[in-house]
């Protein structure tokens, strides 16, 4: 079962924006996607209920019920798992880390954001699995700041993911409604940012084109 985990040591990294839009997109494609959600915050979770029936489905699960919880989604028509996990639980971080095909690191471009990466790229080291930082909320016009990040990103042995989100008020808006930014702002730079990044992590997963 391909699955995606988003971590990030970093309380407002965008994590849950994240693994939901992703989720999202995943459904959109025709894939049965669903959300395991390890925040006990289940920020994921409030936004499915918020949501409804519209898929994609949420489903929190406790560290030590990851393998159980992944078998039950399989069993119930997933084919597509993303999770999302706490800031500072290094726990649930490692469990899905070690779950996972991909993961994700999204991490905003400000100093200190930066310096969590430090403590994440330890945690996903261990994990051995394939690893990108996603920049997200990158300000407007902000080519240097890229430059620059990416530079330090990768002296943490990391690398970054092509797609990058930029500070959308889209991505906010829709969340707080039980959307992601494709349902609100169709047109919108949001939606196009979201649609990229599932493009390539379809293509890294190796997933074939839905026919
Ligand atoms: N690219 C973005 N542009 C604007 N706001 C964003 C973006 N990504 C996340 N946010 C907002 O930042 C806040 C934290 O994001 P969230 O996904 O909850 O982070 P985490 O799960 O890592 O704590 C939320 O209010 C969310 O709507
Ligand atoms: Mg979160």
């Amino acid at each position: 079962m391909p699955t995606i985990a988003v971590v990030s040591q970093k309380g407002g990294s965008g994590k849950t924006t994240l693994a939901l839009h992703l989720a999202t997109c995943a459904t959109y494609d025709g894939r049965k996607s669903c959300v395991i959600d390890m925040d006990p915050q289940a920020t994921a979770a409030a936004w499915g209920d918020w949501r409804g029936d519209y898929l994609p489905e949420v489903i929190t699960c406790p560290p030590v019920r990851l393998v159980s919880t992944i078998l039950k989604a399989t069993r119930g028509g997933s084919e597509i798992l993303v999770i999302d996990t706490p800031p500072q639980s290094d726990m649930a971080s490692r469990e899905a880390a070690r779950a996972a095909d991909l993961i994700l690191i999204p991490t905003r471009t400000r100093a200190f954001d930066l310096h969590a990466l430090e403590a994440t790229s330890e945690l996903v080291k261990y994990a051995r699995k394939p690893a990108f930082v996603l920049l997200n909320a990158v300000p407007a016009r902000a080519t240097r700041l890229l430059e620059e990040t990416a530079g330090l990103v990768g002296g943490h042995g990391l690398e970054v993911c092509p797609v990058h989100f930029g500070e959308r008020a889209a991505f906010h808006r829709a969340s707080a409604s039980g959307e992601v930014a494709s349902e609100v702002e169709p047109e919108g730079k949001a939606a196009g940012e979201a649609d990229a990044l599932w493009d390539w992590v379809s293509e890294r997963l190796g997933l074939a084109p839905v026919t």
